[in-house]
């Protein structure tokens, strides 16, 4: 049986990531794939556990070392428990944010040299990469107007615009870089819309 392939959803906050998955596990099922949805930080009961201390506001604060390392654990575990096995017996893995965002986040976000990110992508990716990635690009403020209106704020969500920003560009940038891998999509537009680009995507790429 062949191998199933990993699609990667990437973007700001309130881009609609989300909400696209479940989009794109459905029209992947519709084609009489075997789909699972996955999410980062997260994805295997250990990866959960360790997105609630991610995300928690913490008295003492996270530095950007302690996030990258909890992020990275939190991926590996999510790999060797769900990730990999459900690639390796011929399914599809939808995940909501992956590596990608770490370069976003903790690398253009906070400022993480790009040699710690690299050991960290080769310690525990060990080569994996998305089949497709799809990137959710949207002005931060569209995007966190939309996050919102979710309710409460997690550390991410209240960051300052600037730090967004670099997000937004580092995304842009990765996926300029690998033009085979990445799709830029227009996450501005409404659901319907944003719909139809992912469908002519998914049509032409998979
Ligand atoms: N194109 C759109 N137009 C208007 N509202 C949208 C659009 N896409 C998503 N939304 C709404 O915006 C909110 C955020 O969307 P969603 O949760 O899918 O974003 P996300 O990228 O997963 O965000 P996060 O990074 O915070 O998890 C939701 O309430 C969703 O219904
Ligand atoms: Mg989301």
């Amino acid at each position: 049986m062949s191998r199933g392939r990993l699609i990667t959803l990437e973007g700001g906050e309130g881009a609609g990531k989300t909400t696209h998955s479940k989009t794109i596990a459905a029209w992947l099922k519709a084609q009489g794939r075997d789909v699972i949805n996955t999410r980062e930080p997260g994805g295997s009961p250990l990866a959960e556990a360790i997105r609630g201390v991610v995300l928690a506001d913490w008295a003492e604060g996270i530095d950007a070392p302690t996030e990258l390392l909890l992020i990275f654990a939190a991926r590996a575990a999510h790999l060797r428990a769900t990730l990999l096995p459900a690639l390796e017996r011929g399914s599809d893995v939808v995940c909501d944010r992956f590596i990608d965002a770490s370069w976003a986040y903790q690398g253009a976000g906070r400022g993480l040299p790009a040699k710690a990110l690299q050991a960290m992508e080769d310690l525990v990716l060990d080569g994996l990469h998305p089949d497709l990635t799809l990137i959710f690009d949207i002005a931060p403020e569209l995007g966190l107007a939309r996050a919102k209106g979710r309710g409460n704020l997690n550390r991410f969500e209240a960051e300052n615009l600037a730090f967004m920003q670099r997000v937004r560009q580092s995304y842009l940038d990765r996926a300029a870089a690998a033009p085979q891998r990445c799709v830029v999509l227009d996450a501005s537009l409404a659901i319907d819309q944003v719909e139809r680009q992912l469908r002519q995507v998914l049509e032409s790429r998979l």
